[in-house]
């Protein structure tokens, strides 16, 4: 999902520890350390958590020996995603027998999985607490550190805490997430998080609208719009008078000012319209970027992953983007070696990969997950070096692809966000193009939330480097 890098087959973000650095003038007498997994929207309930905490007098800090409460927001969508946990865990159990008191909770898909079997496995945790129970997270922590052990897995049909603002942890001040939705109501056969994150329910958009503005109020310059299907996006007011659907929310939030970007992930190709397309066309900061995630080339497979597109429709699809917006930046996600694919079905994957060209693919070998509907229906019966070395040929098609995408931006000039000083040099600035793509460029007299125009000179497999124009 949303990232700078391109990971192969790990998770997208893995184990991040929040800074403490904009928590405001609040007094705090309680420090708790959080470590976020898996994809933007679990960060997200990272920074709602923190909310919540906040008003319960616990400060963020990133050393958790200092901590009295260590929170592990966790993923469980890859086998992978859940061992980083297991072991992490392990580790927290040195600093707990050192600091009496202190409380270990796993929070996230994964609480939300193995529910309170977490308690017996992982014989350190003291609290388990699923996506939708997290207003509860004070009352379970008094009962924790009262001596028993708290579980709230309970999903929600309502809950979108579209009240909470959240707390910006991981932070540039520049851009930030914001979840419009949440839960899942397509049943993709290999994935577990219409189990973990529950139904579809789509947020009060002027809490959306509201929170997006305030950002902006405080310097913040992109809003990126997140769920795990946005196209579906659907809110409707109480007595019925007012509906919304993801185009008009789109609108909505372009509105607030042309000076606030707005992106927006993820779209499934089944869902994402051409009002959507005409909404990107109509405004200029919504950004022409579409992560649209194809799973496999092959209709046959798609089918079984129950994807309900087909290899054709995706194809038009992509052509019906570039139609309208022919600089629209296209990424991916893929996976190699479902149940039963063929080398002919692998091939079909390569060969719409050759088609579309992404600019950024998320590529993953199969891993099956207790409960999905794969794992009761079909046999995980591709070997794991099958599945890897399949993956490997993706991944090296889709390095060639995304080199060319590099390529030929040099000598193009865009207008770049700036999200921050480059990790490489103190003197250059890096931001974003439209597309999504990295740009570093000399420092000058440039900021922080500055547009600045900027010309590609060269570029590396995943930076543009250029100079702004005089
Ligand atoms: N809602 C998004 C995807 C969320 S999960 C969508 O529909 O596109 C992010 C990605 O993880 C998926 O797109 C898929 O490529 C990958 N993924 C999900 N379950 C997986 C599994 N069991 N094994 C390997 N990769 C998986
Ligand atoms: Fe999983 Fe499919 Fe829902 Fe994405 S759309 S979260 S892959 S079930
Ligand atoms: Fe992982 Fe849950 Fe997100 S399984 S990808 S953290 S919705």
């Amino acid at each position: 999902m949303l990232d700078l890098d391109t990971k192969v087959h790990d998770e997208s973000r893995q184990g991040e520890a929040f800074s403490p650095a904009t928590t405001g003038t609040q007094t705090y007498t309680k420090k708790f350390y959080i470590e976020s997994y898996g994809c933007a929207m679990n960060f997200n309930d990272s920074e709602i958590v923190a909310s919540i905490l906040g008003a319960e007098g616990y400060g963020p800090t990133r050393n958790a020996e200092e901590a009295s409460l260590i929170l592990l927001n966790t993923c469980s969508i890859r086998e992978k995603a859940e061992q980083t946990v297991r072991k992490r865990l392990t580790e927290f159990k040195k600093i707990k027998q050192q600091t009496p008191g202190m409380l270990v909770g796993v929070l996230g898909c994964m609480a939300e999985r193995i529910k309170g079997k977490l308690l017996e496995e992982e014989k350190l945790v003291d609290l388990v607490v699923g996506p939708d129970a997290y207003r509860s997270l004070p009352a379970l922590i008094a009962e924790a550190g009262s001596g028993q052990k708290s579980v709230n897995v309970l999903l929600s049909r309502e809950e979108t805490y579209g009240d909470i603002s959240p707390v910006r942890l991981d932070n540039n001040g520049v851009t930030s997430f914001v979840s419009i939705m949440r839960g899942c109501n397509n049943m993709c056969t290999f994935c577990v998080v219409p189990f973990t994150r529950g139904r579809e329910r789509s947020r009060d958009a002027h809490s959306i609208v509201r929170e997006a503005a305030e950002l902006f109020a405080n310097g913040y310059r992109e809003v990126t719009l997140l769920g795990q299907n946005v196209d579906s996006y659907y809110w409707n007011n109480d007595d019925g008078s007012e509906t919304v659907t993801f185009a008009m929310l789109l609108e909505r939030v372009a509105l607030i000012n042309p000076l606030l970007r707005v992106r927006f992930s993820t779209s499934h190709p089944k869902d994402i319209t051409d009002e959507v397309l005409f909404t990107m066309m109509k405004y200029d900061n919504i950004c022409n970027y579409i992560h649209l995630p194809v799973q496999s080339g092959s209709s046959r497979i798609l089918q079984l992953m129950n994807r309900t597109y087909t290899r054709e429709w995706y194809i038009k699809k992509v052509n019906r983007i570039r139609e309208l917006i022919p600089d629209c930046g296209l990424s991916t996600d893929i996976i190699t070696g479902f149940c039963s694919e063929t080398e002919e079905d692998h091939q079909e994957t390569l060969s719409l990969m050759e088609f579309a060209r992404y600019d950024l693919a998320y590529m993953y070998f199969y891993s099956e997950r207790p409960g999905t509907l794969a794992e009761r229906r079909y046999q995980d019966d591709v070997p794991e070096d099958v599945k890897k070395r399949r993956l490997a040929e993706v991944v090296e098609l889709y390095r060639g692809h995304s080199q060319a995408s590099m390529e030929k931006e040099v000598g193009k000039i865009f207008n770049v966000l700036v999200e921050g000083t480059s990790k490489r040099s103190d003197e250059q600035l890096f931001g974003r193009n439209d597309q999504n793509k990295v740009i570093v460029f000399p420092r000058e007299n440039f900021k922080k939330g500055d547009y600045v125009m900027v010309k590609v000179e060269s570029c590396t497999s995943g930076t543009l480097i250029g100079k702004a124009m005089q």
